[in-house]
């Protein structure tokens, strides 16, 4: 007799083991129906969110990076709105990206074809001043950014045109070199513009990540420059180095009390945008009355925060630097 493995079962077993060893639950049988109902339920509203073409997320733009300036008329009543991150369901994903059964987590031996786009100085110059603060690049060592640099293509945009749509299946990871970019995301048929993009930042990482259709339509208002990455050497250098990231931080950021509450997974995909900023004694990390565009936690050394005329002193320990992690 011949026994086949249905599709899948190594994975969802594989998922629970992990989780098990992670919680250590007194009750095994008890955190089985837990998590194989929560696997269901996001599942479920996966599908359901595929059904009304497109992810049902909303809220602030992630890592804009924008000058902070507000367009007119722009619906911000719910710029307070908690960002909803993907749900991972490793079990529902799209045939189309399935094909690349990339796994971050296992070490693989790197035997893919190098992409690569042939620069001019001139546009290598331009691509490493639109590069110098992305965050998902900062923790790539020297050669893994050069492979990530040579992959890069320029992308000349003009008004009006879609450089993504939402519910479409993720191509490339774009930076902004320059230009105006309105972000839409269409819940209950009403597309809202829930933020811009000006002149830097990046966009289009998540349907890459976590192997979802995009999130949101990002639409140029004025002529622009962007430089994109092919999803694959995407997934090859900046998911393979995530996968070191989650190591290395898992412990650290579980010591964040914010986040204490938040599933292991969720810490995890903060682990994936994170990246490391170091200030210099003295150096201003924020201003009061600035937009919030980031959350900081302080990985070491000390911060003062002062608020007008008043001022305490927060001590964090280690160091006398302040390295902060940024979201
Ligand atoms: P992705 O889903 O791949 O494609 C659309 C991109 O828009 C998304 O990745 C994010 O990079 C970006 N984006 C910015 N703000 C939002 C938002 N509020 N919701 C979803 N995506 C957003």
């Amino acid at each position: 007799m011949s026994i086949e493995i249905p599709p899948g079962l190594t994975e969802l077993l594989q998922g629970y083991t992990v989780e098990v060893l992670r919680h250590r639950p007194p009750d095994l049988l008890g955190f089985a129906a837990d998590y194989f109902t929560r696997l269901r339920d996001a599942r479920d509203q996966e599908a359901a969110a595929g059904a009304r073409k497109g992810v049902n997320f909303d809220g602030e733009p992630m890592q804009t990076e924008s000058n902070g300036e507000e367009e007119p008329g722009r619906d911000d009543e719910d710029s307070d709105s908690d960002f909803e991150p993907p749900v991972i369901n490793r079990f529902n994903r799209r045939v189309s990206v399935c094909a690349e059964a990339f796994n971050p987590d296992e070490e693989e031996e790197d035997t893919e074809p190098r992409v690569v786009h042939p620069k001019t100085d001139e546009q290598r110059c331009r691509l490493q001043e639109a590069c110098k603060d992305i965050l998902l690049f900062k923790n790539l060592d020297q050669e893994q950014l050069s492979q990530v640099l040579d992959a890069m293509f320029e992308r000349k945009v003009k008004p009006q045109e879609h450089v993504i749509d939402q519910g479409d299946d993720g191509d490339n990871f774009y930076v902004v070199e320059r230009g105006l970019y309105d972000i839409f995301v269409t819940r209950d048929s009403q597309p809202r513009c829930v933020g811009r993009y000006d002149n830097h930042g990046s966009f289009g990482e998540l349907a890459l990540m976590y192997n979802t259709p995009r999130a949101a339509t990002i639409v140029a208002t004025t002529e622009g420059a962007l430089w994109g990455l092919d999803r694959v050497t995407f997934r090859r250098i900046i998911l393979k180095n995530n996968a070191k990231k989650r190591k290395t931080f898992e412990l650290f950021i579980e010591s964040v009390p914010l986040l204490k509450s938040l599933e292991v997974s969720e810490r995890m995909k903060i682990v994936d945008v994170i990246g490391e900023k170091v200030y210099r004694d003295g150096e201003r990390i924020i201003s009061q009355g600035d937009k919030a565009d980031s959350f900081y936690i302080v990985e070491s050394g000390e911060v003062k925060i002062l608020i007008k005329s008043k001022s305490w002193m927060c001590k964090h320990s280690r160091g006398c630097l302040a390295p902060a992690w940024t979201l």
